[in-house]
């Protein structure tokens, strides 16, 4: 028996390429971070290091120094079985321990940094763990993941399975994390970090960012603040269920573990297969959250997020101009004013499909992706060239995902919903919603049929908005076996990823909005297939501030798709002025939510002189660094950020009156990110035609002034903010 599991341990690590000779210490290097590993051959793995970058004659001076986090890097459920851990699992035999030790280090190069491969086997077990890390040198990211394999006799069960273990020291350690619900997105909370386990978990199971999201900020100093301390930011990228734990305990770390959520997914490894985790990617910044934003944003930019290296479209959407009332004559009237504002694409939203079940209402149709002729007799083809008729694009709303009850496709394909054998299911909007099972090859083959088709059909449809409204409800799959129903969670997403990238391969061109439901589609888990993302289904110009100030913590502007909209807002009822919503929108991708024909001409101007002057600001919005300046959630009575481009010769500023009192004192803003020594013009933009610019426009000061001293704002309505635009002289 001993001899057989020798050999299979042997037969692993030979097969795992290197020759066993590797350094002890594994020290894995950013610009400005640096992570320290612990690889003794037959040792468990231990992490020294995570912070600032290190050199390599400070690689002693951290034990010498005691500051050696000397925690095992992943730590497993075994005979130390009391502490929390990262993974647990049960064997062929019934045993539920694993005690994981060093077998070979493989490290390669790759185009952005490096890689470093540290497998670990079981001191008994024909059973290995390979923990991955890969760095993104100039962004300052780290992305670890785990891969599961063994050659055990049978089935091994994965019951947890993280994605990856940091500890943190103990200190004035806070976290910063986003939580919301629908059509509230994004809300902020800061907390100090004390005993106890604090989990951030969701189980929605086909979106996982309405409530809470799968990133987080550790500011190691203290208070968060946007441009000081340390700070260390984590991100899961995955979009299904996730379980990210901190355990403050009696050591003195805070123990942080991040994943796949083990509710209900139980995995099922066979011998020989190998289970991968999605990866977690880290940031350390000194230079506070601003500083781990701006990483994260970089890292995006440069491919977690489809497409960045392409400008973005200003567009009009039409769910809140119309909502389901989709018709002929609107949506040509609809084009053509956009196009008259300068508009660049028009995207029809939801409503346009269904022949035997109309999608007249939200509770049928979803599926049968065939146009309604009676509301669109000319064609989906028809549109398009109405679009391009008047110089812009065409986009199109699917939720590819979901069927109803009421629908054709249900009718010809009832074994495709997720459902549980027996029982009644359970609907969601609409009150006759159904997920697809994205487990099975027929659904994902559909699934890609349904883009495939609009775009064989329409290669010039330019833009496609892929919204996903409802939950994983019916938990049960006819296609799975029996004994693998409890993959179902972890497959939906694995399905939903394969599609998606044989999408892209096909059509790399198309800009595609992840939208779920307003927010619920946030997520590093696909955002590498999506060129943006719907912030949220809340229009309203000031609570948007909040949600995109959130939001920004960990994506970048180019993915945030902001709209203005019609006023009174459609979800709070605020009236807020047609300059201030369009000031909140301009922060991100611009865009437009409302009926063109409902607003006057006065409004109609200043729309067009906003679009314009969009276009000559959007590079340094789309690709430039992001420098959060007064928060909204400080209640200080205003909000402010600013864009600066990568050589800080020009720049972008906003600022936001949050409040409105006499008398109340505004403080005065100071602006990052500048060059001190360069000396920049100001121009306001957006002024509305009745209005003055303000004191600053037309002026020219030092970089140091406007960063050290600041600006004074003069905001002296309710509602009132400013654009102003920074000009190297
Ligand atoms: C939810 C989305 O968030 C909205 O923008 C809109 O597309 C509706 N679905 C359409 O049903």
């Amino acid at each position: 028996m001993k001899k057989l599991f020798l050999s299979t341990i042997l037969l692993l690590i030979s097969a795992l390429t290197m020759a066993a000779t590797w350094e002890r210490e594994q020290l894995i290097s950013t610009r400005n971070s640096s992570l320290m590993l612990t690889a003794g051959e037959n040792e468990p793995l231990k992490i020294a290091y995570y912070g600032d970058r290190i050199g390599e004659e400070e690689r002693n001076n951290i034990h010498e120094a005691w500051v050696g986090l000397n925690r095992d890097a992943y730590p497993v459920f075994g005979t130390t079985c009391i502490f929390t851990n990262a993974m647990q699992v049960t064997h062929t035999d019934g045993n539920m321990t694993l005690d994981l030790i060093v077998k070979d280090v493989v490290r390669s190069n790759t185009n952005r940094g490096e890689k470093v491969a540290i497998t670990m086997t079981d001191r008994v077990y024909p059973f290995a763990v390979t923990l991955n890390y890969e760095t993104h040198y100039e962004e300052d990211i780290i992305e670890t993941w785990v891969e599961v394999q063994h050659n055990e006799k049978g089935i091994v069960t994965l019951n947890r399975f993280d994605s990856s273990y940091m500890p943190i020291r103990k200190g004035n350690v806070w976290l910063s994390h986003l939580h919301g619900a629908w059509a509230a997105e994004s809300w902020l909370t800061a907390e100090p970090l004390n005993h106890g386990i604090l989990e951030i978990r969701n189980t929605d199971g086909s979106r996982n960012g309405h409530y809470n999201r799968p990133e987080v900020m550790f500011s190691l100093d203290g208070e968060p603040s946007e441009n000081q301390g340390r700070v260390i930011g984590a991100v899961l990228c995955w979009s299904g269920n996730y379980s990210l734990r901190i355990d403050t305990d009696k050591s003195h770390m805070h123990h942080f573990f991040a994943g796949i959520c083990n509710e209900a997914s139980q995995y099922k490894l066979a011998k020989g297969e190998t289970f991968v985790t999605p990866r977690m990617a880290y940031t350390y910044s000194q230079r506070g959250i601003g500083g781990a934003s701006r990483n994260f944003h970089k890292w995006a930019r440069n491919g977690m997020v489809h497409g960045c290296n392409t400008q973005r479209d200003i567009l009009l959407n039409s769910w809140e101009g119309v909502y389901l009332d989709i018709n002929e004559k609107d949506m040509e009237q609809m084009i053509s004013d956009f196009a008259a504002m300068g508009g660049e694409l028009f995207v029809m939203d939801d409503g346009w499909f269904g022949d035997k079940y109309p999608r007249t209402k939200d509770n049928s149709s979803l599926g049968d992706w065939v146009v309604d002729n009676n509301k669109l007799p000319k064609g989906l083809q028809h549109l398009i060239n109405t679009a391009h008729g008047k110089g812009i694009k065409f986009g199109i709303w699917i939720e590819p995902e979901a069927t109803n009850s009421i629908s054709e496709l249900i009718e010809k394909h009832p074994d495709w919903v997720l459902q549980v054998k027996g029982r009644e299911p359970h609907y969601g909007r609409g009150g006759t919603q159904l997920l697809l099972d994205l487990t099975n090859p027929a659904v994902q083959d559909f699934i890609f049929g349904i883009v495939d088709n609009l775009l064989t059909q329409h290669p010039d449809i330019a833009y496609i908005k892929w919204d996903a409204n409802v939950e994983l409800f019916n938990y049960g799959s006819t296609y799975l076996p029996q004994d693998r129903q409890s993959h179902i969670y972890i497959d939906y997403h694995r399905g939903l990823v394969n599609v998606l990238q044989r999408i892209r391969n096909k059509y790399p061109q198309v800009v595609i909005q992840a939208c779920g439901g307003g927010g619920g589609r946030i997520s590093y888990g696909v955002m590498p297939y999506f060129d943006e993302f719907w912030v949220s289904d809340n229009t309203d110009a000031l609570q948007r501030i909040y949600m995109q100030w959130a939001t920004s913590y960990f994506y970048p502007a180019i993915a945030m798709a902001q709209h203005v909209s019609a006023s009174p807002n459609h979800q709070t009822g605020r009236s807020v002025p047609l300059k201030f919503r369009f000031d909140v929108a301009m922060t991100g991708r611009l865009g437009m939510e409302l009926q063109p024909k409902d607003m006057n001409d006065s409004e109609r101007d200043f729309a067009t002189r906003a679009i314009a002057q969009y276009k000559t600001i959007r590079p340094i919005i789309q690709m430039g660094n992001l420098y959060r300046l007064v928060s909204p959630f400080d209640k200080q009575g205003i909000a402010s950020l600013m864009y600066v481009n990568d050589d800080a010769s020009q720049a972008v500023f906003f600022a936001y009156k949050m409040e409105h009192f006499n008398n109340m004192n505004v403080q005065r803003v100071r602006m990052d990110g500048l060059d001190a020594l360069k000396k920049y013009k100001i121009t306001e933009l957006n002024v509305p035609a009745d209005k003055q610019p303000c004191h600053l426009d037309g002026k020219i000061f030092t970089g140091r002034l406007l960063m050290n001293t600041g600006i004074e704002l003069n905001l002296d309505s309710e509602y009132a903010s400013r654009v102003l635009m920074l000009v190297e002289q």
